[in-house]
């Protein structure tokens, strides 16, 4: 399959990029377009045959539930029941953006395969113009995981979609850069009170400004894994880079100290950080933007991930960022990338 990508422009009439995309959809076909998260892999969340399209592109186990994306907020009744009222407040404060709300599933209306053994469904709108058009275009909900293969960093660009899925897919839209970088904020609304699954864009303080407090797991590097669903026998596949990554303090003259280490052992090292070190020693450096800047870090993290697989680095160091606001979900991030390693030297 030849993979096309189309580039909309919002100074541009698209209507034809658009319909062609739409007409794919209709057909039971996949799209890949942008979100302001990261890139989706989008098929008919109604269609079944066109939803298993998805997983076999992205070689991801059929058993992880995909998020369903809709292009209007009344939507959200067509595909859940028992709204709570705290739902509403959520949606009006957040939507569109990085919030995906679980409800339970209305039975009979999304593809059995989108929540594969779920009575939930997670829903959100994407704060996005192409994403929105897309959908508003299409008039239904787009079933949508990251348009990654599995096993890979979540594509923030185009080009890193047709890495991964050229020939695997018939179309990408193109819209750029996303502008949040990380995927957005899982809170399951079932639960009471509502729990945090996954965090991202939107954070556990701007939710609780908005519903009071959630639950949301502390948990310590390499432990219980929040992002799983509490469904028996799930195993989740995150992504880990070619060479060992591990978490550093955010100290240059600590990092410095241990590429020195780690060359006196004959190893090449890639080191990920923000733009103000100067860490010369490093075999290849990526700045991942100004220090205490977190949602700059949230915008580069897989870019610079992607960076680093591209090196022949034998193992990679990540400084730590804040955990406040948008870096919990670095942090996240990037503790399941190091399967919770850190270097101490
Ligand atoms: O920002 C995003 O959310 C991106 C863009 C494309 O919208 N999408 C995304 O989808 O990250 P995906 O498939 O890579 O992640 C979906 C995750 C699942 O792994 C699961 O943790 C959670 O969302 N999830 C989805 N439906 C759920 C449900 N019914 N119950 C619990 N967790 C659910
Ligand atoms: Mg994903």
């Amino acid at each position: 399959m030849e993979t096309e990508i189309v580039s909309v422009d919002n100074d541009m009439d698209n209507s034809v990029s658009y319909q062609r995309a739409v007409d794919i959809l209709k057909d039971g076909g996949v799209v890949a377009f942008p979100t302001e998260t990261v890139y989706g892999l989008g098929a008919l969340a109604t269609d079944a045959v066109a939803v298993q399209r998805i997983f076999e592109a992205k070689g991801r186990p059929s058993d992880n539930p995909l998020i369903v994306h809709i292009g209007n907020k009344e939507d959200v009744n067509n595909y859940a029941v028992d709204v709570p009222e705290n739902a509403g407040k959520l949606m009006d404060a957040f939507w569109p953006g990085p919030l995906t709300l679980v409800f339970h599933k209305k039975p009979g209306v999304i593809a059995e395969n989108v929540t594969p053994g779920f009575d939930t469904v997670g829903i959100r709108m994407p704060d996005h113009p192409v994403a929105l058009n897309l959908l508003r275009t299409l008039d239904g909900p787009l079933a949508a995981p990251s348009a990654n293969r599995s096993g890979k960093p979540s594509p923030t660009e185009a080009a890193h979609v047709m890495t991964d899925l050229d020939g695997r897919i018939p179309l990408i839209v193109d819209g750029g850069r996303t502008g949040v970088g990380v995927e957005s904020t899982v809170l399951d609304m079932t639960a009471n009170p509502p729990e945090i699954l996954r965090p991202g864009g939107v954070t556990r303080e701007m939710i609780e400004e908005v519903i009071g407090p959630v639950r949301a797991e502390d948990k310590s590097p390499g432990v219980a894994d929040e992002e799983a669903p509490r469904a028996p026998g799930m195993k989740y596949m995150h992504y880990a880079p070619e060479s060992p990554l591990f978490v550093i303090r955010r100290d240059a003259a600590a990092i410095r100290e241990a590429v020195k280490q780690l060359h006196a052992e004959g190893k090449r090292v890639a080191v990920i950080g923000p733009d103000e070190f100067d860490i010369t020693e490093a075999d290849w450096y990526f700045a991942a933007g100004p220090l205490h800047d977190n949602e700059a870090m949230a915008v580069n993290l897989y870019s610079a991930l992607r960076q680093c697989d591209l090196t022949d680095a034998d193992l990679i160091l990540a400084a730590e960022t804040d955990y406040e606001g948008v870096g919990q979900a670095v942090m996240n991030r990037l503790l399941k990338a190091a399967d919770g390693k850190r270097y101490d030297g």
